[in-house]
């Protein structure tokens, strides 16, 4: 008997090609006979270099992986469609928002942020709710989240925020969020966090399924119609399951038993036909609603609450379909903010203008070519003529002889630029000297974050104050945990007495709280 040769009665265990089964090739095309052996001189000797076929077989099994996420790393990625309830042809010209009826192909890539790509689905983190539409104008991604504000208002403080989060360099641990020195010394030292931190550590962050919780695009976006006329834009994605969470117990429950819980809920579901489905939803509102708010519509640590501008409700998401291959689309799309399409526009929000030069810059190392475009998952699915060539992995080369413009080629000169369909940027008028003085309307870090609080049920409100107290346990520095209770006491003197309370603290002197301007302290 050989080891090499499994024995079989040569139906399902039957290992070699035959009618029905395709011959196993090299990456050449070259038919391989055997899978199971180098060559060597003699059956015990060395093995030969002229093995084309081993060689080829480890060098590439050599070079599979590709740089993690920088953040997002661990994600689940399904397609579905957008199918548009209500035409708002009145507000914008994108393509893809004017015919009711209409159906846009996505890509949507669930993540958490923290933890690496194997890391455990129920961490307590935030997640990543990222859409691409494949719209007949374009790609357009909206790369949101599962909490509509964000730990920070400008862009420069990114790398200090994940560097906080992430595990601590020195002893690259621990994967959690939120417990341990690093993330609570930040935050307690960046008071505009804690309006996030309220969110944090509220049942939302620890949602039971994907299916279960809503996305926000986060930012203050643009419409911009027909006329040129520019309304603001925030996204909402709204669950037709409803909101749930699991509580914390639970989740260290089902991250030991199954840490791809939140996967397998996604795959089971779309695989049984229960589709997923949400409602995309929008506040829209104009310049005069924008300089009357209390708060800037440019800082992404706030909301707009739904009470001002109410959420309309225009059309719906459904995943149908799962990948083909993890690898070739959960692992290899890109999305970005930068990616929009004519009647779509940004706004000032400075940590929205920072995403926009972050996202190319790092797939172009996670991905290593400048042309990812012309990965399937990426590619848009509309016609699609330019005159960009080569660089590494180039498979759609402009074809024939003119690769410039202007030309006089006529019509064999390729595309031309088209200033009636193309994309203009809205024409916002900006003065004002060049400054990093973050304006005065940033600045009321805590007034959202009571009202969020407010807004909770009693046991919710115990869940946040529970989570604090359990996950500032696990900071060491007692400074650092006074500071993070001073700040509370800006929220809610009760929440800020049950964390002293729960961590055995010194009650830190109201009078001393971490004030920034703008502030009054709260009624106990
Ligand atoms: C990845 C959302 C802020 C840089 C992601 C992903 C999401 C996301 C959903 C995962 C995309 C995927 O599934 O592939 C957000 C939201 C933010 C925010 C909602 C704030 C409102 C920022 C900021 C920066 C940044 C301020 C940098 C200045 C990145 C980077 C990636 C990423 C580098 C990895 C992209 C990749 O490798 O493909 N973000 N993010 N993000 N984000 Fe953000």
């Amino acid at each position: 008997m050989s080891y090499a040769q499994p024995q079989g009665d040569g139906g399902e265990t039957h290992q070699t090609a035959n009618d029905e089964v395709e011959t196993l090739t090299t990456q050449q095309g070259i038919p391989v006979s055997d899978d199971q052996n180098t060559l060597r001189i003699g059956a015990r000797g060395p093995s030969l270099i002229e093995d084309f076929h081993f060689r080829e077989k480890i060098f590439h099994f050599d070079h599979e992986r590709i740089p993690e996420r920088v953040v997002h790393a661990r994600g689940f990625g399904v397609h579905g469609y957008f199918e548009l309830t209500k035409s708002l042809a009145d507000v914008t010209r994108a393509d893809l928002f004017q015919r009711v009826g209409d159906q846009t192909p996505v890509f949507v890539r669930f993540s958490t942020v923290a933890g690496s790509k194997g890391s455990a689905d129920l961490a307590r983190d935030v997640r990543g709710f990222a859409v691409k539409f494949y719209t007949q104008e374009g790609n357009w991604d909206l790369v949101g989240n599962n909490i509509p504000v964000f730990f920070i208002q400008d862009a420069i403080k990114f790398p200090d925020l994940i560097h906080a989060a992430k595990p601590e360099p020195d002893r690259g641990f621990p994967q959690a969020q939120t417990a341990h020195d690093n993330f609570w010394d930040f935050v307690s030292l960046s008071p505009e966090s804690f309006h996030m931190i309220m969110w944090i550590m509220s049942d939302r962050a620890i949602p039971r399924s994907f299916r279960f919780m809503e996305g926000f695009g986060v930012h203050s976006f643009r419409f911009v119609n027909a006329e040129g006329k520019s309304t603001f834009v925030k996204f909402h994605w709204k669950p037709k399951l409803g909101l749930q969470s699991v509580l914390w117990n639970e989740a260290v429950k089902i991250n030991g038993a199954d840490p791809d819980f939140h996967r397998r809920d996604l795959w089971d579901a779309i695989k049984g036909g229960d589709f997923p489905e949400w409602e995309l939803g929008l506040q829209l509102f104009d310049e005069e609603f924008a300089d009357t708010f209390e708060f800037d519509i440019l800082d992404s640590t706030k909301i707009i609450p739904e009470e001002q501008i109410p959420v309309q409700i225009v059309g719906r998401l459904v995943l149908d379909r799962t990948v083909d291959n993890f690898f070739a689309e959960t692992e290899q799309v890109a999305f970005c903010t930068q990616n929009i399409v004519p009647g779509i526009d940004f706004s000032d929000d400075p940590l929205l203008q920072g995403r926009n030069f972050s996202y190319l810059d790092t797939q172009l190392k996670r991905l290593g070519s400048p042309n990812f475009t012309h990965i399937p998952v990426n590619a848009p699915r509309c016609p699609m003529a330019h005159f960009q060539q080569d660089g590494h992995m180039a498979m759609k080369n402009p074809k024939g002889r003119v690769n410039y413009e202007p030309n006089s080629w006529g019509s064999l000169g390729g595309p031309r630029e088209n200033p009636e369909r193309g994309f203009t940027s809205f024409p916002e008028e900006v003065a004002g000297p060049k400054t990093r003085l973050r304006s005065e309307s940033f600045a009321d870090h805590y007034s959202q974050a009571r009202q969020f609080l407010i807004s909770q049920t009693p046991i919710e409100r115990k869940h946040i104050g529970d989570a604090l107290v359990f996950e500032l346990s696990k900071c060491e520095r007692p400074d650092v945990r006074s500071r993070v209770v001073s700040h509370l006491l800006n929220i809610d003197v009760a929440l800020a007495t049950r964390v002293a309370d729960g961590l055995r603290l010194e009650m830190p002197d109201p009078a001393k709280a971490a004030r920034p301007t703008r502030q009054e302290l709260p009624p106990s």
